[in-house]
């Protein structure tokens, strides 16, 4: 195996084995005694005619500093056993948050339980060996497909994984940062969202960024969505007097293979409400102690106003109740009138034909 775990007076051995250690180079035929940890209780084991110990079917409990000692007590051999499996298959993914970083991480499919060295082949992948990655920065061919071979290396053996990729169908922004919601005075059908990109996006305008933003009364099951390619927008449309869920993803607006960045966290605001605490923002967690003082040093001026358009509203009411009473007073005294003078007329023009001779 490699030199590294080649240390002295360590044995690796397989667990669920069979594992034989000798004791030295001990002449055959002589008896000896062998201890772990200074104890002469060992595990399920037998001793070979040539004073090998053979431990059957080890578990971890067999791991140890096993000594072997002749008839006299004098010590001939110590090996320090250490127990695992040989590497497995790796589960390897790439993440690409922006144009010139990919980085591929790795999670071993089997507990080895012995320490491992990575070598990566897609280069110049930089392995970071304790945390299971590596990186490649400014990676050239976008479009080829590539193939990463990750091996893992251990003292019983090395596995190879292969994986084979596009960067440009990896590359998947970060998450939009910064999202705010706010409410827009005087609209209850209006919010107002805006973001910053990505810290890990270059800002840069051969790097253009498309935007989603999905938002519904919360309890609603149907998401609205707009798209945007500036870092705000102006929702027209929300449900007057509800609080809202509005939440932001990312895609690089030329590469339409790439994939879409995760949801922001989700964003909790009510529209403007005249009469009501209105200017209160709804974040996750909800506190603001100072913008609720805000909010109530806002609402007498709105009452006033509310309370003067009532009182216009009820004069202009009565008014045009009075005038149309008056009109039908007017209306009804005008066709009593009439009506006296048409009877008058039918009695003349009757006594006329009465007295006409037939
Ligand atoms: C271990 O040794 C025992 C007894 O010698 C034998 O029956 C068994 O098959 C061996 N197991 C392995 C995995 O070699
Ligand atoms: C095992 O052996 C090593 C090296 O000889 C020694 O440092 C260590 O303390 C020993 N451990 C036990 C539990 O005896
Ligand atoms: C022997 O010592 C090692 C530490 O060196 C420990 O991990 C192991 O459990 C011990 N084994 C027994 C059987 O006490
Ligand atoms: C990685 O390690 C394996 C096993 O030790 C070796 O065969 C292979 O050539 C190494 N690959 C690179 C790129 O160093
Ligand atoms: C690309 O992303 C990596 C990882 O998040 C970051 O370290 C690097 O600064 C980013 N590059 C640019 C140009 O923003």
């Amino acid at each position: 195996m490699l030199s590294v775990f080649a240390v002295s007076g360590v044995r690796y051995g397989r667990l669920d084995s069979n594992v034989t250690l000798a004791c030295g180079k001990s002449p055959t035929g002589i008896p000896v005694v062998w201890h772990l940890n200074r104890s002469s209780a060992l595990p399920w084991h037998r001793v070979t005619s040539d004073g090998s110990l053979v431990l059957l079917q080890v578990d971890q409990s067999a791991q140890g500093n096993y000594s072997c000692y002749d008839d006299r007590g004098l010590l001939l051999h110590s090996v320090r056993l250490r127990l695992g499996h040989p590497p497995g298959l790796l589960s390897i993914s790439c993440q690409v948050p922006n144009h010139t970083h990919v980085r591929c991480s790795w999670l071993e499919s089997v507990k080895t339980f012995l320490p491992a060295e990575y070598n990566a082949s897609f280069r110049p992948c930089i392995v970071d060996f304790s945390r299971k990655h590596c990186d490649v920065d400014h990676p050239a061919f976008w479009q080829t497909i590539h193939t990463l071979r990750v091996t893992e290396t251990n003292a019983l053996g090395f596995e190879t994984t292969y994986v084979r990729f596009q960067l440009h169908k990896l590359l998947k922004p970060d998450p939009p940062e910064s999202v705010l919601a706010q409410q827009l005075e005087g609209y209850p059908k209006r919010l107002n969202v805006s973001w910053n990109f990505p810290s890990s996006w270059p800002l840069h305008d051969a790097f253009p960024l498309m935007f989603q933003i999905r938002y519904r009364p919360q309890g609603s099951m149907y998401w609205s969505e707009i798209y945007s390619e500036d870092s705000s927008v102006v929702i027209f449309d929300a449900l007057a007097g509800h609080i809202h869920q509005v939440q932001v993803r990312a895609r690089d607006e030329v590469n339409s293979e790439s994939q879409w960045s995760e949801w922001t966290p989700q964003l909790l605001i009510r529209p403007w409400e005249g009469q009501e605490d209105n200017t209160k923002y709804y974040f996750f967690p909800v506190n603001t102690e100072p913008e609720t003082s805000t909010g109530k040093s806002h609402n007498p001026v709105h009452e006033d106003e509310g309370n003067l358009g009532l009182v216009i509203l009820l004069v202009l009411f009565s008014v045009v109740i009075l005038t149309t009473v008056l009109s039908l007073v007017f209306v009804v005294w005008m066709r009593q009138r009439r009506r006296h003078h048409a009877t008058k007329q039918e009695l003349t023009s009757m006594v006329k034909m009465k007295s006409m001779p037939i």
